[in-house]
């Protein structure tokens, strides 16, 4: 499967197979949050944790043997939303391309439970979850592009145009998909809205309209 294929096939999984996870391929997730860190991103893999999605709002969410996930933490002060979601839906990316399902979270779990807790300068931003799905998942709605591109789909050029499809591709918190693309010049420019998660959608969002653009955007 290429990258782009996996943009295409992601969607939001929340019911997972039950049995564990095999050695190999926790081998290979863990080797893929550590090229996916950085000095203000880590990622780490969490297995077999049956307390993290074991609360009222991970059970009202829908979440089903949700045993395995990426926790993402970043220092406190740099731009860290932005980038957690730049680097962690390349993971995702490369998760789909490896044959598992994912969900990104950033309410729905319970962050005092989690596995993993951060030091002083750190804070958790979202966790991914990981698995075999149990369920095919649902395409999500899209905006039309006039809605979140202020270029008319008749003057775009090919590449911008592929960028715009894989953003609106693109997981955003409760689907809001609260983000605006414009051309400069020959360079996209993605801003986000205001709201909860927006920043984090924005990395995401600025992920996927590279690997379908094969631009890079500010
Ligand atoms: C930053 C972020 C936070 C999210 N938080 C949650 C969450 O707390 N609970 C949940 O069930 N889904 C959560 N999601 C998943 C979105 O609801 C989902 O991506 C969106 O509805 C689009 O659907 P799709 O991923 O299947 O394309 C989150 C997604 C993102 C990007």
């Amino acid at each position: 499967m290429t990258i782009k294929e996996a943009v295409k096939l992601r969607r939001s999984i929340r019911r997972y197979k039950p049995d564990p996870l095999p050695d190999d391929l926790r081998v290979k997730l863990a080797s893929l949050a550590s090229q996916c860190s950085t000095d203000d991103i880590s990622i780490r893999l969490i297995c077999d944790d049956k307390a993290c999605f074991d609360t009222f709002l991970a059970h009202y969410g829908k979440f089903e043997n949700a045993y395995n996930y990426f926790v993402l933490m970043g220092r406190k002060g740099a731009d860290i939303d932005e980038k957690a979601g730049y680097l962690g839906q390349k993971l995702v990316l490369e998760t789909v391309m490896s044959g598992l399902s994912t969900c990104w979270v950033g309410g729905t779990y319970s962050k005092g439970k989690c596995k993993v807790q951060p030091d002083k300068d750190e804070r958790i931003i979202c966790v991914i979850t990981v698995g075999y799905p149990d369920c095919e998942g649902t395409k999500h709605r899209t905006k039309p592009m006039d809605k979140i591109c202020s270029v008319k789909e008749a003057d775009m050029p090919v590449w911008f145009r592929n960028g715009v499809i894989g953003a609106l591709l693109a997981p955003t918190a409760m689907n809001q998909q609260n983000f605006h693309i414009d051309l400069d010049g020959d360079e996209a420019v993605i801003t986000a809205g205001a709201g909860v998660f927006t920043k984090v959608d924005l990395g995401i969002v600025k992920y996927n309209f590279e690997v379908t653009s094969g631009h890079k955007c500010r």
